[in-house]
């Protein structure tokens, strides 16, 4: 399968991306082809609202930013990741901008399931992504693979590392 994994940190070397490329190693190891964005560090504007996609623009975005970038990824992906860190209760804005901005396809159209990494300093910090997650997947027919969190010490421990190894193994 086609993976992407949409990254919401901005930090190159953090958490998120530590368990990103965990899972990147389970899933190539079960022979799917996987590729990382760090719309984290994109630049990737708030979706203006301005319905061209869904008109002239016939599933293109009228916004000519990094998100152009992503699109032809998420046109082709069987399967999506969304990794973030919690900010503020909430996946990081970056990735939010990201995600909103998938309104131009509505829906990726070859994508069957997908899967949320999430890290933080404390724990029960995940309500809000989680039910987000779910009633968005919800809305688009997706199918949910799993969840895998990470707070505090467990942030880029082996534990959590193999465990997320083994469950990209799975997807
Ligand atoms: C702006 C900001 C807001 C944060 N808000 C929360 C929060 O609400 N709850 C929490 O447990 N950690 C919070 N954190 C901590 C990060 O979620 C945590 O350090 C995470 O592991 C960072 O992941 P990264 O290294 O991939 O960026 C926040 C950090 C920042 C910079």
């Amino acid at each position: 399968m086609k993976v992407l994994i949409l990254n919401g940190s901005p930090r190159q070397k953090g958490n998120t991306a530590a368990m990103c490329a965990a899972f990147k190693e389970g899933a190539e190891a079960a022979g799917h082809s996987v590729e990382i964005m760090n719309v984290g560090r994109m630049d990737i504007k708030g979706c203006r609202a301005c319905e061209y996609c869904h008109g002239k623009g016939n599933g293109e975005c009228a916004l000519k930013d990094d998100m152009q970038k992503i699109y032809p990824l998420l046109r082709e992906a069987e399967f999506v990741v969304l990794a973030s860190p919690v900010y503020y209760f909430a996946p990081s804005a970056q990735l939010q901008a990201a995600v909103q901005r998938f309104y131009a396809l509505m829906r990726p159209e070859k994508v069957r399931r997908m899967a949320l990494l999430l890290s933080s300093a404390s724990d029960g910090v995940y309500s809000a992504s989680v039910c987000q997650f779910k009633d968005m997947l919800g809305f688009m027919g997706i199918g949910n693979s799993g969840i895998i969190t990470a707070w505090g010490e467990e942030n880029k421990s082996e534990k959590k590392l193999k465990e997320i190894k083994e469950f990209a193994r799975t997807i």
